[in-house]
């Protein structure tokens, strides 16, 4: 069943990060009148219709929402300020920071061991960040790319230091690692294409100034 009208000009796709950012991100929809017609988690289904008849719903890996939105596969995008900065900013804008998934990008190391000094190999899956932080400090750096557990490598040798998330501090404490440096502080952004921002200005204008405003409540609430 084809279920993505071949016209698009008069719809619009927004493309949803799956996993945390997910559950936080439907209150801000509802607030512009979108909800989906059915369980985003529970369901098999990639695309969703929702209350808005006109617009819908794709559930995807945080990674490829700025992909979806910079090709124009969707108009929006809601994903993580550590996944766009990775993966650049070419073909959409950065509309609205959502304040919610709020944590760090930072370096970590094994607790108690100093920082190496020269050559130090470092495991993170934001290999492009790391890169450019390492660079920015005239540290040299090779970059191991790991796609999880990336506390896993220092304990076993494989990396003097990480690139990873920090929230609570929890998951670098449980296996022995401290937080060293701070790349950046981290929340979810809204982001649109483009083109969509110039052809379909009409219909995307009020789902962001509603959500601007559902935002806003939420953090002087
Ligand atoms: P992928 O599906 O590509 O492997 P992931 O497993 O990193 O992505 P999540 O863990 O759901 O997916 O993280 C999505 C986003 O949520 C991250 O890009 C980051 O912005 C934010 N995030 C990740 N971990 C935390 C955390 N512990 N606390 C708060 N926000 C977080
Ligand atoms: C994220 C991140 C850290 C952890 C940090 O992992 O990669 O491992 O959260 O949170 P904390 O500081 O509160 O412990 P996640 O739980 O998303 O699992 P993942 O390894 O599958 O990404």
């Amino acid at each position: 069943m084809v279920l993505i009208d071949t016209d698009m000009s008069d719809s619009l796709v927004i493309a949803l990060s799956k996993g945390r950012i997910l559950k936080e991100t439907l209150p801000l929809l509802k607030s512009a009148g979108i909800e989906p017609l059915e369980d985003l988690e529970s369901s098999r289904k990639l695309i969703f219709p929702t209350t808005q008849q006109n617009v819908q719903l794709i559930v995807i890996r945080a990674t490829d929402v700025p992909v979806y939105v910079q090709y124009g596969g969707a108009d929006i995008g809601v994903t993580g300020k550590d996944v766009l900065m990775e993966h650049g900013a070419e073909g959409l804008f950065e509309l609205l920071d959502l304040h919610i998934a709020r944590c760090r990008l930072m370096t970590a190391g094994v607790k108690g061991v100093a920082p190496k000094s020269g050559r130090i190999r470092v495991a993170t899956k934001f290999v492009n960040l790391a890169k450019q932080f390492y660079s920015s400090k005239g540290v040299q750096a090779d970059i191991i790319k790991l796609y999880g557990a990336m506390e896993l490598a220092p304990l076993l040798s494989l990396a003097d230091e990480i690139v990873d998330i920090v929230d609570t501090g929890n998951t670098l404490k449980a296996n022995g690692l401290e937080p060293r440096e701070m790349i950046a502080q981290v929340s979810s952004r809204l982001i649109v294409n483009r083109s969509s921002m110039k052809m379909k200005h009409q219909m995307i204008s009020p789902i962001v100034e509603q959500i601007e405003q559902a935002v806003q409540k939420s953090i002087t609430a």
